[in-house]
């Protein structure tokens, strides 16, 4: 089982935003973008990725969100169009991120635009798949040997913060769905937008209750924990009661180049092997853009199952 996990794709506002749009956290946003944030993530880098992931014929696709900027109804439109360009759902499947909740927006004008992209299991036949609204999270999908659950860490935050949240319901029904995957001798993977661990982010950026979310992972089980939102790699672990898991981190797939701490754009390329019972055997391959030759090849390779 291969699968490809990119995130924070951050795509250009596609035009500019109406006065009556720009309310008081999105003024800022719009600012910021102008300024600094429309150079730091760009097109081209991103084509090279996708073009690389589709090479590399993963199984399944996870974007961890950030697809949008503040959140616009065009930026959501284009959002799907550029999705639907170049994944479908049933291959690829998507959940927020902060900037996709940066103001309060109907979810039929906002992510509920993206619905194909965040499709669970279809129980019974005529039950509708996707979410109905941010608070009907986690979706899970089933891909051969591997269960992934797909949560909603972001609601909108106030201006200056970039927090996340999953809430108690939500987390304890991460819990039951692990918990059901486990039962399933599945290999469990948790995707999100916010990190998990501590020291990953400041706390303006945090996952507020992410100790409730360890506290219910160590007790379900978990057997790999995908995040996005810092932009850089993270490589980290967390407890659970069947020992220690690899919590993975991608950095931002549309930078054009290196700047400060960060790399140019990257995504994460995992290997799944092994079975519940003998243990699971995950490696990882970070691929990564060139900005000389815009060429994407790897620049790490890991072994995170069994922890070393
Ligand atoms: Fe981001
Ligand atoms: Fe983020």
């Amino acid at each position: 089982m291969r699968l490809a996990h990119l995130t924070d794709i951050h795509l250009p506002i596609p035009a500019p935003p109406r006065f009556r749009d720009l309310t008081n956290k999105r003024v800022l946003g719009y600012l910021s973008w102008r300024r600094r944030r429309r150079f730091r993530h760009q097109i081209e880098p991103l084509g090279a990725i996708v073009a690389d992931c589709h090479k590399m014929h993963p199984d399944f696709t996870a974007i961890s969100g950030d697809l949008t900027n503040i959140a616009l109804e065009s930026e959501f439109s284009e959002g799907f169009q550029w999705l639907k360009n170049h994944f479908n759902g049933e291959s690829a499947a998507f959940t927020p991120g902060n900037h996709d909740a940066y103001v309060e927006t109907p979810w039929a004008r906002g992510l509920g635009r993206l619905s194909q992209f965040m499709m669970g299991d279809r129980r019974e036949e005529n039950a509708s798949r996707a979410p109905n609204d941010a608070d009907d999270f986690p979706f899970t999908r089933r891909i051969g040997d591997c269960g992934l659950v797909f949560a909603n860490s972001s609601p909108p935050t106030a201006p200056g913060l970039a927090t996340g949240q999953l809430g108690e319901t939500q987390i304890n029904r991460i819990g039951a769905e692990l918990t059901q995957l486990g039962e399933e001798k599945k290999c469990r993977i948790l995707v999100l937008h916010h990190p998990v661990t501590e020291g990953a982010t400041s706390g303006r950026k945090a996952l507020v209750d992410r100790k409730g979310l360890r506290k219910t992972l160590y007790e379900s089980g978990v057997d790999l924990i995908l995040h996005g939102h810092t932009h850089r790699s993270i490589w980290a672990t967390i407890e659970t009661k069947n020992g220690v898991r690899p919590v993975v981190g991608g950095a931002s797939a549309s930078h054009p180049g290196a700047h400060g701490d960060y790399r140019p754009a990257r995504y994460n390329l995992f290997s799944i092997g092994g079975d519940a019972d003998n243990g699971w055997r995950i490696t990882v391959d970070t691929r990564e853009f060139d900005p000389a030759s815009g060429d994407v090849r790897t620049a790490e390779t890991r072994m995170l199952l069994p922890i070393a």
